[in-house]
């Protein structure tokens, strides 16, 4: 915690004064980590590959883990670089939904690594070609049942430090909200029951609210427990028909979909390690397991040689099986996933639509991608056609897990008010130039879509200020979509 603080300290530092809040943060998001580590806190070789999560430098693999990343702003399909507002238009209503900081594996997937790491410590072999490394590799974490499933709370790319200046960052950004909610005493905000989840909500809480955010706001954590019904942050756990899999389109389809392109791109990668490895065989589990370290390795030690095992083909594979997995388990290719979505959607529009006054102008929840993915698909945000094929990668597909829900990624609906203008006139006809009238100004009403600190355009809804939504028509779409995703409560 020393070091988090510390590393805060130098990061608020090292933002120039002549930057606006925004720039600043911007500027450190791609440079400030590196600089910062090796420089001041002497973790010098702590980024073995510095180049791991920089923009400028062309393709970079932590943008490509499929949500196994620390977290990195988006940079593709945006409608303006920055966050600027347009002219005459001020935020007065934010509604986020964020996934947990940086974890270490679930129990799931870090077996698996463990049964990896036992696999190539039994084979007893001096490993060469591209598993060379593997002679002097040990397990990445020294105690993985405490760890597993849990925040990190060490490195550059804590989950710890990345929730905290999160805080930070919005705080900045949206400081006149938080006055404004503090004034009126509403200042919940929510965590779905899960200890990652809340962890990342209190130190997120600190940085926004301050030190002290316990006495001047409200954790709300609603259980991910099944009786929720639709008052629930995490309708995976509540919509029977998906927990249960019903029909062969519940929870296990996305699975489902993922074996089947594994079966297609990991065995030429099989051949090709056990080729330079003949004593040793490996299977789809070990070699997934492998690519699933690359973006863990990253978060937890600041880089990965797993990474350097495979060729940016095959790790643009794996994102395409992540992809698959995301698209088809919540995603717009199952057909549940609209109506699981459409609570929390209809829940914000409504809220969008009686505006801070009424409604308070802060909204901010915390919970797992399975549970923003699917508000996603009820918008139709991210609209994907065709479905994505399982027997080769579709290269042009819009859906990209890999950038709308690393490790912290999050989505802000900004509702924006916007001074159309007064409209005024004189009265020099008649003589009388300096009678000048005017219609009183008042503003009209648009949503804007932030994903990962990047502005999306709602495809079909863009022609409000800088590509947002008019909030008529905002809410005409959420109650389209409601009609046509049919009954949550089935
Ligand atoms: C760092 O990684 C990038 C992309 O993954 C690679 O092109 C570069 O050669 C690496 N640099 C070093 C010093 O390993
Ligand atoms: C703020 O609201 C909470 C309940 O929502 C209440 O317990 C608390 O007393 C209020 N504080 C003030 C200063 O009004
Ligand atoms: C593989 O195993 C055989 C028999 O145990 C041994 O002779 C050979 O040297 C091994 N090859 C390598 C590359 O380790
Ligand atoms: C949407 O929310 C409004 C207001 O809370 C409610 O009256 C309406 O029934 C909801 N519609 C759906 C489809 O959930
Ligand atoms: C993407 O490619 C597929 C076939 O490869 C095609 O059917 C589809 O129309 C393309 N989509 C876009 C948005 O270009």
């Amino acid at each position: 915690m020393a070091t988090s603080v510390a590393f805060m300290a130098l990061l608020l530092y090292f933002g120039s004064p002549s930057l606006t809040g925004v720039l600043a943060f911007d500027f450190m998001d791609q440079f400030a980590t590196d600089w910062l580590s090796e420089r001041v806190l002497g973790l010098h070789g702590f980024f073995v590959n510095d180049s791991a999560l920089s923009l400028s430098r062309g393709w970079n693999a932590m943008h490509h883990m499929g949500g196994n990343s620390p977290w990195f702003p988006k940079t593709e399909g945006l409608v303006q670089t920055g966050l600027d507002l347009p002219p005459g238009c001020r935020i007065d209503q934010v509604h986020m939904i964020s996934r947990h900081a940086e974890r270490y594996p679930t129990v799931v997937a870090g077996v698996k690594m463990l049964e990896l790491y036992q696999h190539l410590q039994k084979a007893d072999v001096a490993f060469s070609g591209d598993l060379e490394f593997v002679n002097n590799w040990n397990f990445f974490m020294a105690d993985p049942a405490q760890r597993f499933e849990n925040l990190v709370a060490t490195g550059g790319y804590a989950g710890t430090l990345q929730a905290f200046s999160t805080g930070v960052k919005l705080k900045t950004r949206y400081e006149h909200l938080l006055h404004q909610a503090l004034a009126r005493n509403e200042t919940s905000f929510w965590a779905s029951g899960s200890k990652r989840v809340i962890e990342t909500a209190k130190y997120f809480g600190a940085g926004f609210f301050g030190i002290e955010w316990q006495d001047v706001s409200r954790l709300q954590i609603l259980p991910e427990t099944r009786d929720r019904g639709a008052d629930t942050l995490t309708p995976g756990k509540t919509c029977r028909k998906y927990a249960d899999n019903v029909d062969s389109y519940g929870h296990h389809y996305g699975a489902r979909m993922l074996y089947e392109w594994r079966g297609q791109y990991l065995p030429p990668i099989i051949r090709r390690l056990e080729k330079q490895n003949p004593n040793v065989t490996f299977t789809q589990d070990h070699v997934y397991s492998m690519q699933e370290l690359c973006g863990f390795e990253t978060i937890a030690q600041g880089a990965s040689a797993w990474c350097k095992v495979f060729t940016r083909d095959e790790l643009e594979s794996f994102e395409y099986a992540r992809d698959l997995l995301h698209y088809y388990k919540s995603g717009p290719g199952n057909p549940y996933s609209k109506a699981m979505g459409m609570p929390w959607l209809n829940a914000t529009a409504h809220l969008l639509k009686q505006g801070p006054e009424k409604a308070g102008p802060l909204y901010l929840s915390f919970v797992h991608d399975g549970d923003i993915i699917p508000m996603l698909s009820a918008l139709d945000a991210l609209p994907q056609d065709p479905n994505l094929p399982t027997s080769h990668v579709l290269g042009n597909r819009t859906w990209r897990t890999s950038d709308i829900v690393p490790m912290g990624g999050r989505i802000v609906f900004e509702r924006l008010a916007c001074d159309v203008g007064q409209h005024c006139w004189d009265r020099a006809e008649f003589g009388y130039p300096n009678h000048v009238y005017c219609t009183p100004p008042h503003d009209e009403y648009f949503v804007r879509l932030n994903v990962n600190d990047g502005i999306v355009a709602l495809r079909g809804c863009e022609d409000g200020p800088g590509g947002s939504c008019s909030l008529e028509r905002f809410m005409g779409r959420v109650e389209q979509r409601g009609r046509d995703a049919g009954s949550f409560s089935e």
